[in-house]
C-alpha cells in the first residue's frame, strides 16, 4: 500500500540513512523529510536522493504548530517516523531546555497535530526513534531489556524519556498507534563531527589531542547507522503495534579502546609509524554524571524478527574511516559552516 511518510530529522546522522535507503526502496511512498536544519542538520547528506521524484524535503521546525499542519495537509500525511531531536549529551549538560522544547515539546505538538488530523486512528502508525540511555547506567553485568524500567541521568535523556511517556500516554489515552525503538550508540558516515568517533577520526586526521573522558573505562554498544536504519524499517513495516523494541549491536566497548583502535586503523590507512597516532591521546575532565555503560538486549527483535547486525565492529570502524577520509569536503564543510548555506543555495527558490 501506498504511503506519505513523515521522516522528521532526516537531514541528521540516522535520519539521512533512513531517508535514503526508504526513497530508493519504496518507489511507490512519498517521503517527506521535515528538519529544521540546526547545527546538526546537514543537506549534504541527502545528495544522493534530493533529485528524487519520491522525495520532499520542509524546512520546518517542530516548535511550529502551524507549518506542522501545513505538511500534514499539504502532503496528506499517512504515518510518521520521527527521529528530529536535540541528540548530543554533552550540549544537553550546557543548555537543557533547548532539549526540553524539541525533545519533549516538539514531540507533544508532532502527536498533536497527528491525532487532529488523523480521523481514523487505526490506519495510522507514529514510530519514535528514541534511544537506550532512558534505561539509565549499568555495572558491569546485565543488559537492557524492554522491560528494563526508566532511569534517566542527563538532561539529555529526561527529555528523550519524557517524549517516550508522552508517546505511550497518547497510546493510551488517545488509542493513537504507535511503536517505540530504544537503540544504542550509532556511528558510521554522516554523523556531526562532536560524538565521540567523527571527532576522534577528525582529530587523527588533523594531529589534534583526542580528549578521553575520564579514563576511558566507560562503555558503549556500538551499531552501524545503516543496521540501524534497517531495523527501523523493518519494524516500522512489520512490527507489533503498541510495542517496544530494543536495537543494538551486541557489540560493547570501553571508550579507551576505541579510540586506541581508530588511531591503529588511522596509523595504516595514513602510512604512518605504528604508535603516532595514540600519543595524541589526551585525558580530560570527566563528563558530569557520565553513564558508566550500556549495554543492549536486542533478542526480541532478532527472534521475532529476524533482525541482526549485518556489519562485524572492525569491518565497520574500517569503512567509515574511509568514509571520512575520501569525504574532505564534506567534513570541511561542516567544520568551516560552509554546510549551513546548502538550503539556500539549493533548496530556496524551488
Ligand atoms: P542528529 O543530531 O544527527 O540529527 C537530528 C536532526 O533533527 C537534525 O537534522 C536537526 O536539524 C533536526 N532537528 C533538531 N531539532 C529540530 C526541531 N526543533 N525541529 C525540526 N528538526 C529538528 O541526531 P541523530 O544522531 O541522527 O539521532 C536521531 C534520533 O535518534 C534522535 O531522536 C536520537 O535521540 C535518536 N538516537 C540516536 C542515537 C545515536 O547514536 N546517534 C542512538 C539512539 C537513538
Ligand atoms: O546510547 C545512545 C546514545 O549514544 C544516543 O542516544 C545519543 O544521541 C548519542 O549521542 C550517543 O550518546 P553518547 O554520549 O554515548 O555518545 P558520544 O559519542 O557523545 O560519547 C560516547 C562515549 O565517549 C561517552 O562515554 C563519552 C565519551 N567521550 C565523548 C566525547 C565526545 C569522550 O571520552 N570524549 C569525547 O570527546
Amino acid at each position: 500500500m501506498s504511503k506519505n511518510l513523515l521522516i522528521t530529522g532526516g537531514a541528521g546522522f540516522i535520519g539521512s540513512h533512513l531517508v535514503q535507503l526508504l526513497v530508493e526502496k519504496y518507489k511507490s511512498y512519498k517521503i517527506i523529510n521535515l528538519d529544521c536544519l540546526t547545527y546538526a542538520g546537514n543537506l549534504e547528506n541527502l545528495k544522493a536522493v534530493e533529485g528524487a521524484s519520491n522525495y520532499f524535503f520542509e524546512k520546518v521546525n517542530l516548535l511550529d504548530v502551524a507549518e506542522l499542519e501545513r505538511v500534514f495537509d499539504e502532503h496528506n500525511i499517512t504515518d510518521v517516523i520521527h527521529l528530529a531531536a536535540e541528540s548530543h549529551v554533552d550540549r544537553s549538560i550546557s543548555d537543557p531546555l533547548a532539549f526540553v522544547n524539541t525533545n519533549v515539546i516538539g514531540t507533544v505538538n508532532l502527536l498533536n497535530v497527528a491525532k487532529s488530523k488523523w480521523t481514523d486512528l487505526d490506519k495510522h502508525l507514529f514510530y519514535h526513534v528514541s534511544t537506550d540511555e532512558v534505561y539509565g547506567s549499568l555495572d558491569d553485568g546485565g543488559f537492557f531489556t524492554e522491560e528494563t524500567p526508566y532511569d534517566p541521568q542527563s538532561p539529555y535523556s529526561a527529555s528523550k524519556a519524557a517524549s517516550d511517556h508522552f508517546v505511550r500516554a497518547y497510546t493510551n489515552t488517545y488509542g493513537l498507534k504507535t511503536v517505540i525503538t530504544n537503540c544504542s550508540n550509532n556511528y558510521g558516515p554522516n554523523q556531526f563531527p562532536e560524538k565521540l568517533i567523527p571527532l576522534c577520526i577528525h582529530n587523527i586526521r588533523n594531529n589534534k589531542p583526542l580528549p578521553v573522558y575520564g579514563k576511558g573505562e566507560n562503555i558503549r554498544d556500538w551499531l552501524y547507522v545503516v543496521d540501524h536504519a534497517r531495523a527501523i524499517d523493518l519494524i516500522f513495516h512489520e512490527g507489533k503495534v503498541g510495542e517496544t523494541y530494543n536495537i543494538g549491536g551486541f557489540n560493547e566497548w570501553k571508550n579507551i579502546d576505541i579510540v586506541k583502535l581508530l588511531c591503529k586503523k588511522m596509523d595504516e590507512k595514513l602510512n604512518r609509524p605504528t604508535g603516532t597516532s595514540e600519543k595524541l591521546i589526551t585525558y580530560v575532565k570527566d563528563r558530569a554524571g557520565h553513564d558508566l555503560r550500556y549495554a543492549i538486549d536486542a533478542n526480541k527483535i532478532k527472534n521475532e524478527l529476524g533482525w541482526e547486525p549485518s556489519l562485524q565492529f572492525e569491518e565497520g570502524i574500517s569503512k567509515t574511516i574511509d568514509w571520512y577520509l575520501e569525504n574532505e569536503t564534506w567534513l570541511n564543510n561542516v567544520t568551516s559552516g560552509n554546510y549551513q548555506k546548502y538550503y539556500s543555495e539549493h533548496y530556496q527558490d524551488r
